[in-house]
């Protein structure tokens, strides 16, 4: 078998098959090509088999007939199954559809990995009515679906977007640790483990790291994993996700809530534009739009009385008053309302952490913003940085966190401090929004959440 397919790989009267990736083979039509996939489908019809291969880079309709399919291989082909073949690129007879507009007539092929059918075939694993959590088991499986595929590939396109915007802008990257031993966002959801004898944490944020590069590398950016033991799971909380994060330096707020709106909306335009993207918000999230500029910006206690006004209440079934957190479902239904982005700002000291700058002539409330997006709530949140050595003192106090382990944070307001700002982006929310995604479970690869870190 194998001597005989290695001869007609080469058989000089079919001409040399070109080994390709499947993207490229319509470029490749009239001439024989040598293909390496998955069986992503599979259909018998007469005297064909209809293959439709899978290799990663694209989709192409392969055509089995004659001798091709009079092996025992052939009748037990399954979903699943790597093959290697040879054979002819056409275009497709008019009024036919495949991938690609061609398909590939097969003068020769072989098994390379025969995935089981039976009880244990592909198709039966996962299906529309599978539980929840065995899906999550499955997830190695699930990847390979169409739609897992397609967010994963947006994602990289996504993250991409992103890295060619700070480019332009001369944002630089930097990739600052995940193991730490201070917190960022209080200590209620931070992973602890042993390092050594001494205690340290999961990173919830690059933050901190991020400040202290400013005055070395300017305006810097970081697309790192954070941390968060959330307690609880809800459509939008993972305890491990990709945090986009960025410092400005030398800027205002005004310049923040700029940067922010100009950087969503760059990205947006250049997932559009690119036809791969594209094709895929075609498909999962048709009725996308644009977000308009400028977006909406919103004061912390305008958002209190339009709560009020539209009779959005707190959990506990009470008006929201100034000073209160305004919880996940409050947020989703005012923005789901809105039906636009909006930059919320403005929230009250008490809320925020630390290290946030307050307004001038509004001490009780800080330079801050949360971006909101319908369907999914908060991606953004962000804001001005103290820069005042002693108000940074006091805020440690304020918070009641020990200033002595943070001392190489505090030094930046020693040696030369400055005005600066920033913020961290929930890549699986923003993707959520963007693929119109249920929950951001679905926008990760191997997600982890409360009770689930396998696989
Ligand atoms: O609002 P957060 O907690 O802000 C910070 O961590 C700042 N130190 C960031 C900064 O200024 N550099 O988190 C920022 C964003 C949120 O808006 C949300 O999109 C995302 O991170 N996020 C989560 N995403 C998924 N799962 C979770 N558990 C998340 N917690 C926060």
């Amino acid at each position: 078998e194998e001597a005989k397919g290695v001869v007609l790989v080469d058989d000089e009267s079919k001409g040399v098959a070109k080994k390709t990736k499947l993207h490229a083979v319509p470029e490749l039509t009239g001439t024989r090509v040598r293909l390496q996939g998955w069986v992503h489908r599979l259909r018998s019809q007469k005297a064909n088999v209809f293959v439709v291969l899978r290799d990663g880079t694209g989709f192409i309709q392969c055509i089995l007939s004659g001798d091709c399919i009079k092996t025992v291989d052939a009748l037990d082909l399954t979903v699943e199954s790597t093959i290697e073949l040879c054979g002819s690129v056409e275009k497709v007879k008019e009024g036919q559809n495949a991938p690609g507009g061609v398909e590939v007539i097969v003068d020769w092929w072989k098994l390379v990995g025969k995935a089981p059918g039976g009880d244990e075939a592909f198709e039966g694993r996962l299906r529309a009515d599978t539980e929840q959590s065995i899906r999550a088991d499955l997830r190695h499986l699930e990847l390979r679906g169409e739609t897992a595929t397609s967010v994963m590939r947006f994602r990289a396109l996504l993250l991409r977007a992103f890295r060619e915007y700070f480019h332009k802008t001369r944002v630089t990257e930097v990739t600052p640790p995940c193991m730490v031993q201070t917190s960022v966002e209080g200590g209620s959801t931070l992973f602890e483990f042993e390092y050594y004898g001494a205690k340290a944490y999961l990173t919830q944020s690059s933050q901190l790291y991020l400040e202290t590069v400013l005055p070395s590398l300017g305006d810097v950016y970081c697309i790192q994993e954070s941390f968060r033991a959330e307690k609880s799971l809800t459509r939008r909380h993972l305890s491990e996700y990709t945090h986009l994060e960025t410092e400005l330096v030398f800027i205002e707020f005004k310049d923040l809530l700029d940067h922010l709106e100009d950087m969503i909306c760059t990205v947006v335009d250049a997932l559009l534009a690119d036809p791969v993207s594209a094709e895929i918000i075609k498909t999962l999230n048709p009725d996308f739009t644009p977000p308009s500029r400028p977006f909406m910006r919103m004061d912390y206690c305008d958002a209190i009385t339009y709560l009020k006004e539209h009779g959005i209440t707190k959990e506990d079934g009470t008006d929201h008053i100034i000073g209160d957190d305004i919880a996940e479902a409050a947020e989703r239904k005012m923005t789901d309302q809105i039906n636009r982005p909006i930059m919320l700002m403005n929230f009250p000291k008490i809320l925020k952490a630390f290290y946030m700058k307050t307004i001038d002539g509004r001490p009780d409330f800080t330079e801050s913003v949360d971006v909101l997006v319908p369907g999914v709530g908060e991606v953004v949140g962000g804001s001005m940085r103290i820069s005042d050595l002693q108000e940074l003192m006091d805020g440690y106090k304020r918070t009641g966190i020990p200033h002595e382990p943070y001392y190489w944070f505090t030094d930046q307001r020693k040696y030369g401090t400055t005005e600066h700002g920033g913020y961290g982006l929930g890549v699986e929310r923003l993707l959520a929004w963007f693929l119109k995604r249920f929950t951001v479970r679905e926008c990760s690869l191997y997600p982890r959440y409360m009770g689930r870190a396998t696989p």
